[in-house]
C-alpha cells in the first residue's frame, strides 16, 4: 500500500491522478483535517505534525508515504528524509517518505533532480516561473532555490496565497476564493512589472481545486503546471525502479480515506470538490 498524506482535501487532488494511473494499486490517504491549514503554522509544528502522519500510515502497513502537501514537503521532507527516518527501525524495514517538490522543480526546469549545477545548453533560460504557495512553502524558499540551482537565470516569482488553503477548505463561496485567487495574481504580476509568466506551479495542493480561478485570472500566455499529473508520472517512474513498494492489495478496499477530525465533515467537504463517494472514517478507527 502506498500512503498519501495532507494537512486536509488538498491531496485529494494529487489522489485523484494517482488513482486515475494506477486503478490497481491500493493508496490509503491520510487527511489532517484537526490541524488544517498547516501553511501560516510555525515549521517545528508542521514537521512534528507530517511525522505523527506518515509514522500512522507506516503502521497501517504502507512502506511508501508521498506527502501530497507542499507545505509539508518543503518544510519537512528533508528532515524526514535524513534525520528522522534513518534513525528508526522503519527504514531498516524498508519504508520510506517521498515528496511533491522536486518532481515540480524537475518539469519546471527540465532538468533531473540529481543534477543540481546549471546544464548547458538549457532549455526556458530566462523564463518567468511565478510559484503560488501558503505562507510557509514561500518562506521556506525551497521551489525558488531548487529552480535557480538548476536554471540560474530563470526569474522565480513567489506569491503567497495565505488564506486560499484554508479558504477552500471552509468550503466558502465561489466569488470570496476568486477574490483571494485575484490578490495572487495581482501580486506575481506586480513582482513581474506587469510581465507574464510564461510558467505558473499552483505550488499548494489545495489550489487545483481553484484551477479555473487561476486559469480565468493568469494571462493566457501562461502555462499552469499540473503538479497532480506531474507527481503521477514521477512516481510511475518511482515504482518502476522500486517495484516492491507496489503491493498487492489493501485490506478494507483499494482506497481507504482516514481523517484526524470529524470523518462526516471531511466526507461532505470532499464531496463538494471530488464528487460522491467519498466516505473519510476517523484514523482511530
Ligand atoms: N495542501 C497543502 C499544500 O500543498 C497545505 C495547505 C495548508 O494546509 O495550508 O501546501
Amino acid at each position: 500500500m502506498i500512503g498519501v498524506f495532507d494537512s486536509g482535501l488538498g491531496g485529494l487532488t494529487v489522489l485523484r491522478a494517482l488513482t486515475a494511473r494506477f486503478p490497481e494499486q491500493p493508496f490509503v490517504y491520510l487527511g489532517d483535517h484537526a490541524h488544517v491549514p498547516y501553511g501560516n503554522r510555525p515549521s517545528e509544528e508542521i514537521i512534528d505534525l507530517t511525522r505523527a502522519g506518515v509514522e500512522h500510515l507506516f503502521r497501517r502497513g504502507c512502506k511508501l508515504v508521498l506527502l501530497g502537501c507542499n507545505t509539508a514537503t518543503a518544510v519537512a521532507a528533508r528532515r524526514l528524509q535524513t534525520a528522522w527516518l534513518p534513525a528508526t527501525a522503519w527504514k531498516a524495514a524498508g519504508h520510506n517518505v517521498v515528496g511533491i517538490v522536486a518532481p515540480t522543480v524537475e518539469a519546471a526546469t527540465q532538468t533531473p533532480w540529481a543534477v543540481t549545477t546549471p546544464q548547458y545548453p538549457q532549455k526556458f533560460l530566462t523564463d518567468r516561473i511565478a510559484v503560488f504557495g501558503t505562507t510557509r512553502t514561500i518562506a521556506s524558499n525551497v521551489y525558488a532555490e531548487e529552480i535557480r540551482k538548476r536554471c540560474p537565470k530563470v526569474t522565480v516569482l513567489q506569491q503567497v496565497c495565505s488564506e486560499l488553503a484554508g479558504a477552500i477548505e471552509e468550503g466558502e463561496t465561489e466569488a470570496d476564493l476568486e477574490r483571494l485567487v485575484v490578490a495572487g495574481i495581482d501580486g506575481a504580476m506586480r513582482e513581474a512589472g506587469g510581465e507574464p509568466p510564461h510558467r505558473a506551479i499552483l505550488g499548494c495542493t489545495h489550489f487545483p481545486l481553484v484551477e479555473h480561478l487561476f486559469r480565468r485570472h493568469l494571462p493566457s500566455a501562461t502555462r499552469i503546471l499540473s503538479q497532480p499529473e506531474i507527481v503521477a508520472d514521477s512516481l510511475e517512474d518511482y515504482l518502476s525502479r522500486h517495484p516492491h513498494y507496489k503491493g498487492d492489495s489493501a485490506p478494507g478496499g483499494r482506497l481507504q480515506l482516514l481523517t484526524t477530525g470529524d470523518p462526516e465533515e471531511a466526507s461532505a467537504r470532499a464531496r463538494v470538490f471530488a464528487g460522491d463517494g467519498l466516505s473519510f472514517v476517523h484514523l482511530g478507527s
